[in-house]
């Protein structure tokens, strides 16, 4: 049977990314007889400049049909100003997240041996580094009732917001992170404050319960304060990380951080069944887009997440990486991770590279 795959190239570089990964798309479909059928829709500011909203009915329904959503990115300055936050490009990728369920979010952070010199971390401490985190995307603090903003009594201004997740919740994204663990090193660590919050004490005992499960995976646990030294200190020590939506914002940005080039980092946001959406790491880089420079690298293995985690083509995301790696050997670079002695490349040469290797 075919499998639909929405693509939405969104804004600034998108569409220049987007178009790479799909070079390499449709190689792969060819050469592994996938039956991919690609559809592209708007959304983000391209879809408010040509409908008035970030996120048209028509794209929203083409990606409720879709088996799989690549999204290049969405956001640039001149929708900054509108004064109706319905009405930003960021309500676009917000609104498929919510109507698609899309609760776990997988963010991998990969350092290319090629790429060790881009670190901010001393070689030994980050050669070699592959650890996924898992964060909760659709939950916790960031969606929490109720929440405000008031000035009490007395003139004393006070904000709050509540942190809430239920057992089912946490239960779903154990699973997700379980199962990553498994197909991995069979290495969970889950990130709690269990010392000071109630809600993580039950986060605790329910990825303790779920461990009953998957007695092939090590499970650990461990503090978000010392999480967030420990990556610093000695990240290699982690394989897959499992946590909440605020915790897991904060330490996957410090984690890809740890391969020091935005450029390369993939990320996939899924529901319940593997379904997604896959996006690069980075934003639309607005002050860079239109030029032909934008590293594609990111999205083109973003693509390669889709093949392995929603469509059950490891083999195909396989040779997908392993190309990528190909033309970082041969010393191709776009200017974000540009070294000295290394060949510059544009956008589209990147892209082409990848699918000749
Ligand atoms: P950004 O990630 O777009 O850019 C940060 C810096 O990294 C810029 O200097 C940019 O040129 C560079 N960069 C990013 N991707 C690159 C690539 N593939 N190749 C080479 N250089 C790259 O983050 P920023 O500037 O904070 O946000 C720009 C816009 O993107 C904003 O409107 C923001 O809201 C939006 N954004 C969208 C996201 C999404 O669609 N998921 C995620 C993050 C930001
Ligand atoms: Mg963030």
């Amino acid at each position: 049977m075919a499998k639909k795959i929405l693509i939405l190239p969104g804004d600034g570089i998108g569409p220049e990314i987007v178009a790479e990964a799909r070079k390499v798309l449709d190689l792969v479909n060819e050469q592994f007889n996938l039956g991919l059928e690609m559809q592209e829709a708007l959304v983000g500011g391209a879809a408010i400049d040509a409908t008035g909203i970030p996120l048209p009915a028509e794209t929203l329904e083409a990606a409720q049909a879709a088996d799989a959503i690549l999204l290049g990115a969405v956001g640039g300055p001149q929708w900054d100003t509108n004064p109706d936050f319905q009405i930003r490009p960021e309500k676009g990728l917000l609104g498929i997240r919510a109507n698609l369920g899309l609760f776990g979010n997988l963010r991998p952070a990969i350092l290319y041996p090629q790429l060790a010199h881009a670190s901010t971390l001393k070689p030994e401490v980050v050669s070699g580094l592959d650890i996924l985190i898992v964060r909760e995307l659709t939950g916790g603090i960031y969606f929490g009732q109720p929440r405000g903003y008031r000035t009490k009594e007395g003139g004393v201004r006070e904000g709050f917001n509540t942190y809430v997740y239920d057992e089912n919740e946490i239960r779903r994204i154990g699973r997700v992170a379980f199962e990553a663990a498994r197909a991995r090193n069979k290495k969970l660590c889950s990130v709690d404050k269990a010392n000071v919050l109630e809600v993580t004490v039950l986060w605790r005992e329910v990825m303790n319960e779920l461990s009953a499960e998957y007695p092939d995976v090590e499970l650990s646990h461990m503090y978000v304060d010392n999480a967030a030294m420990q990556l610093v200190r000695a990240p290699k020590q982690f394989d897959v990380i499992v946590t909440g939506n605020m915790f897991g914002d904060i330490l996957s940005d410090a984690a890809a951080m740890l391969t020091g080039s935005i450029g390369m980092l993939p990320s996939a946001s899924l529901d319940a069944n593997n379904k997604g959406m896959y996006e690069p790491c980075h934003g639309s880089a607005p002050d860079i887009a239109g030029q032909g420079i934008a590293n594609p690298l990111a999205t083109i293995l973003s693509a390669a997440m889709m093949l392995r985690y929603s469509l059950g083509e490891g083999a195909a995301a396989d040779k997908i990486e392993a190309a990528v790696s190909q033309v970082l050997d041969q010393g191709l670079r776009t200017g974000d991770i540009m070294s000295e002695g290394m060949q510059r490349v544009g956008t589209a040469e990147m892209g082409d590279a990848v699918v000749a290797a």
